[in-house]
């Protein structure tokens, strides 16, 4: 299964879920792939140090000799990942000129699905071609919102363009709560709002706001590594149980 977890808005935990449950799925042993298609690589950083030679526009450009070379081991056995580098925005500018250029990723992918039973792509806070390609790609898109005011908004946006992309009529999505305060009245209201326009595609599994996963994430690390006990794990485990459950459409 291919997952993208996108939201335009910036900063709503795109990252955090992708590292998350990508570091969570490998945990279970499930030979997993993450695949960052953000040019900040973000959530490269998390598992790769260093200068990078090659990043995912091996991937998504006339490269496919190259392809296998962009796909790195990291320190979890089950986990190997695709990073990006700010070389990405050259890519993205280039692709917009190529046929059939929101379909590079699905069919890189392709031979990779056999290999990794998950792949997740982390998208960039936009509504670009990158976000395009991993849309393209996607069996399940994950939108994480944040509990607040216009948490919704830009998601009938994407997926209006979700569906004209690929299109089908039911594409499949579900939107996870992410930085849910139970002190906040707020968040109540918003859960209300969500409901009612999104009723059965919202996760039951909701994502705590915690400062232990925000410092986790400033270290560069899955909460599976130094918080295994942790809320912020527990929460992650039941989510990626939650994904492996579904069944779509
Ligand atoms: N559940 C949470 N509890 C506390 N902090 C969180 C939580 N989820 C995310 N954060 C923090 O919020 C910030 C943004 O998260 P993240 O980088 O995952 O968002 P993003 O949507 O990927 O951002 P961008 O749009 O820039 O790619 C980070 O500092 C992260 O540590
Ligand atoms: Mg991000």
């Amino acid at each position: 299964m291919i997952f993208a977890v996108t939201n335009a808005k910036g900063g709503i935990g795109k990252t955090t879920v992708a590292v998350n449950i990508a570091a969570g799925f490998a945990d279970k042993g499930r030979p997993t792939l993450l695949i960052d298609l953000d040019p900040q690589g973000h959530a490269s950083r998390c598992f790769v140090d260093g200068e990078l030679e090659r990043d995912v526009s091996d991937l998504i450009m006339d490269k496919p000799s190259l392809a296998s070379k962009s796909v790195i081991p990291t320190e979890y056995p089950s986990l190997h990942i695709v990073p990006a580098t700010i070389e990405l925005t050259e890519t993205a500018e280039l692709l917009s000129s190529r046929i059939r250029r929101e379909e590079r990723l699905l069919r890189a992918l392709d031979p990779l699905r056999e290999p990794y039973k998950n792949i997740i792509i982390d998208c960039p806070p936009s509504l670009g071609i990158l976000t395009y390609n991993a849309i393209h790609a996607a069996d399940l898109l994950i939108i994480p919102i944040q509990p607040g005011m216009g948490a919704v908004m830009g998601i009938a946006a994407l997926l209006e363009a979700a569906q004209e992309l690929r299109d089908e009529t039911l594409v499949p999505y579900r939107i996870l709560i992410n930085m849910f305060d139970i002190r906040t009245s707020r968040t109540n209201a918003i859960i209300d709002e969500l409901i009612e326009d999104y009723r059965q595609k919202v996760f039951r599994t909701i994502i705590s706001k915690s400062e232990a996963l925000n410092q986790a994430n400033i270290a560069g690390e899955p909460v599976w590594k130094s918080m295994r006990n942790s809320k912020s794990a527990e929460e992650f485990d039941a989510l990626c149980e939650e994904i492996l459950k579904l069944r779509l459409r």
